[in-house]
């Protein structure tokens, strides 16, 4: 048993997709959440910045004592994901893995499609990650740079989201049989993304995929929290303004939840070797 939370970070609101996943499926672990909203997007950024910001990210929760770390940002994996393991004792796990796997298992005719971020597309982490483990896929990578940015400013409901999202998507449609949300922003644009898509398309959600792996490492690292503990209180921090992001969380759980501001000059991005 270990009752310490498990820490999640993203480059803003959309780990929220993940923890939200985590309440479902793990409802007695506690969340200690980041959200670097301040420096959102992270997609179009040099890689190492976005290292650079990812460690502060990953220090912050270092110093809430976390038993484990769910990067829960594909952009932030695909840069930094390995050396963070690496360089951890705890277990530190990423969204990439589990999504090329439920998508392999998903695909009927073996036609993958990947959207994300530029750096997500740029890296190739999905089609390597999915050709590693079946070379037969055929895999359609698209980068969406306008998604994470209409979620981020609570637009995601909007006319403007619609039309982006039709226009971004027009490449893929017809082309896929299954398409991986490769940023954990984009199951906020679900629903859109489905209609363009079309019903016969199988959406993978990346993030709630890998909520399974947490669940298995858990159990077999017996680190679950003790189901005597009867209050579970999830904290959630953001490096911009609180009142937006508490207003996209509140809307995304379906209830309330306490967000506090962190200042980026209190975020330490050192590379920590435990
Ligand atoms: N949520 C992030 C991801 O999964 C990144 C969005 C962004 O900041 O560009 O890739």
């Amino acid at each position: 048993m270990d009752n310490r939370p498990i820490g999640f970070l993203d480059s803003g609101v959309g780990g929220l997709t993940v923890a939200r996943e985590l309440m479902r499926q793990l409802p007695h672990e506690e969340i200690i959440y980041i959200g670097d909203s301040a420096r959102a997007p992270y997609g179009p950024r040099p890689a190492e910045q976005i290292r650079e910001y990812t460690w502060e990210l990953v220090n912050f929760l270092l110093t809430k004592d976390v038993k484990m770390i769910v990067v829960a940002c594909n952009t932030a994996t695909a840069v930094a994901w390995e050396e963070i393991k690496d360089s951890l004792s705890i277990p530190v796990l990423g969204v990439i893995l589990p999504g090329s796997s439920a998508a392999i298992k998903s695909t009927t005719k073996g036609h993958i499609g990947i959207i994300g971020t530029p750096m997500t597309i740029a890296s190739n982490i999905y089609e390597q990650k999915i050709k590693a483990l079946a070379p037969q896929m055929e895999v359609l990578s698209l980068s969406c740079p306008k998604f994470a940015p209409l979620v981020e400013s609570n637009e995601m409901n909007s006319s403007v989201a619609k039309k982006v999202v039709y226009e971004s998507l027009a490449p893929l449609v017809g082309k896929v049989d299954t398409l991986v949300l490769g940023c954990t922003h984009y199951p906020l644009l679900r629903p859109i993304i489905q209609n363009v898509m079309g019903p016969q398309v199988k959406l993978i959600d990346s993030g709630a995929e890998c909520i399974r792996d947490v669940s298995v490492l858990l159990n077999y690292f017996q680190l679950n929290r003790s189901r005597e503990v009867s209050t579970v209180k999830h904290r959630f921090y953001t490096t911009a303004n609180p009142g937006s992001f508490k207003a996209i969380a509140d809307q995304w759980f379906d209830q309330k939840i306490e967000v506090e501001h962190v200042d980026l000059s209190q975020l330490d991005n050192q590379i920590e070797m435990e």
